[in-house]
């Protein structure tokens, strides 16, 4: 039995730490990828000594990401990516069987998310791991002595990259990151059939709503919102979709799904889900016609897709109607029920995503941390997509792991593919 590192945490409740213990077992059992990868790290050491800092939601997929980076011989804290997402018991046990220092306590005010975030960067890291680049942004604008010690960092989420790209571009951004989510057997995965399946996951936990025969408008058709849109569609939904990008609204209507502008479908919406990544996607605008009971909630990364100061003011009275969801009572006598408080509905409400699509996503982030240990002085400070052969391997792993088999291309056909002359 570990010992407890009781005074560096600060999480809800240490007595909480079995019931989280069981939890992250049970995600272990299903992310076979992650754990051969752990055996691996456990044998060479490749992370040893070497300080971490993870911002990640606290779930227990993390807490086996964590694990296994600790096993590495990684020095690590962990510090949660969102007020809303850590799941308590899971913060605890880690903290007190694994050792690992956590910072993450669930519904915690913005003051104390972001002290919880300075903490993790008082360990001074040297890799930081981030989901939605709040650990970076805050090392580079208030803790910018500690950045000489950083040699690279790795980042879960579009949001996130985007953000990082944004501070590349204007020279703020200081040491090479990793975009883990731009690896194909992240985003194809984790975006599309996680962020889907966990999506609604939590609308049904906080609503106990029955999804068929519903209008589900979803805005944004991206890795997301199509597998949103997509086990929508399997539950009965008569689905909706927004878009500002031609190309994606063209595969949606192709994908049998109606797109049309937000200021109409807000009319007949039964249920809203936002997952741009862009702010103000719902607004006062079409709060203003949304018919009596409709449901909104975002799963986008920050809690700006849908403005909820300007719902606030159309209200006369906002109370709770059932845990993670709010009534919001209009002049004109119409409730409109807001979910989560706007944040990512899948990790409010829900669990975040199953086990073993983020046995994916972060095996990617184990074997990018080993990789920029590696090659990290040969790196400039830019973002980095990950290594080709780290997504084709995390593919042939877990294809193994589920017992399918693929076919090999014979020499004559390799040879085919790659000259130009042949069946002419
Ligand atoms: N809930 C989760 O667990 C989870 C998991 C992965 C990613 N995310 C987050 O979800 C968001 C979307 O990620 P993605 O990978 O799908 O991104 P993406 O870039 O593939 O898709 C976003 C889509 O939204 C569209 N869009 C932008 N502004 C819009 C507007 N005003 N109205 C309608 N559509 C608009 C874009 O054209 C694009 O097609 C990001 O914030 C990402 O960080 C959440």
């Amino acid at each position: 039995m570990e010992t407890a590192n009781k005074l560096a945490s600060d999480v809800r409740d240490l007595a909480l730490a079995e019931r989280g213990k069981r939890k992250i077992e049970w995600a272990n059992q299903h992310m076979p990828v992650l754990q051969l990868i752990r055996k691996q790290f456990i044998k060479e050491q490749p992370l040893k000594g070497i300080r971490m800092s993870a911002c990640l939601h606290v779930t227990s997929e993390t807490a086996n990401l964590a694990i296994t980076l600790r096993d590495g011989g990684a020095d690590l804290v962990v510090c949660a990516s969102n007020p809303l997402s850590t799941q308590d018991e899971v913060a605890a046990s880690l903290a007190k069987d694994y050792n690992i220092p956590t910072f993450a306590i669930k519904g915690e005010d913005n003051e104390t998310y972001y002290n919880h975030i300075t903490a993790a960067l008082d360990h001074q890291p040297q890799i930081t791991l981030d989901d939605g680049a709040d650990l970076v942004t805050q090392l580079l604008t208030k803790k910018k002595d500690y950045v000489r010690h950083v040699i690279g960092g790795t980042e879960e989420t579009t949001t996130g990259v985007i953000r990082l790209r944004a501070m590349a571009k204007d020279g703020t951004l200081k040491y090479p990151i990793i975009a883990v989510n731009d690896a194909l057997t992240k985003h194809l995965f984790d975006n599309r059939y996680g962020t889907g399946q966990s999506t609604l996951d939590g609308i049904l936990r906080a609503t106990n709503l029955l999804i068929a025969g519903l209008k589900v408008v979803i805005a944004g058709y991206g890795w997301c919102g199509r597998g949103v849109a997509m086990r929508a569609k399997g539950l009965g939904a008569d689905v909706i979709v927004t878009e500002v990008n031609p190309v994606r609204a063209l595969e949606a209507t192709m994908d049998g799904f109606r797109v049309m502008p937000m200021a109409d479908a807000a009319k007949i919406g039964d249920i809203f889900i936002t997952v741009t990544g862009n702010k103000s996607v719902l607004a006062a605008e079409h709060f203003e016609h949304m018919k009596n009971g409709a449901v909104m909630c975002n799963s986008g990364h920050f809690n700006v897709e849908i403005d909820i100061s300007a719902l606030e003011k159309i209200a006369i009275a906002r109370k709770p109607a059932r845990p993670f969801v709010d009534e919001f009572a209009t002049k004109d006598g119409r409730k409109l029920y807001l979910l989560g408080d706007g944040r990512l509905i899948n990790l409010a409400a829900a669990e975040g995503h199953p086990a073993s699509v983020m046995d994916m996503s972060f095996a990617n982030q184990a074997l990018s941390v080993e990789y920029l240990i590696k090659h990290a002085s040969e790196l400039q400070p830019q973002v980095y997509p990950v290594p080709e052969p780290i997504d084709r391997q995390i593919a042939k792993l877990k294809l193994e792991s589920m017992h399918v088999q693929v076919d090999k291309l014979t020499a004559d056909q390799e040879h085919y593919l790659a000259s130009w002359d042949e069946g002419t």
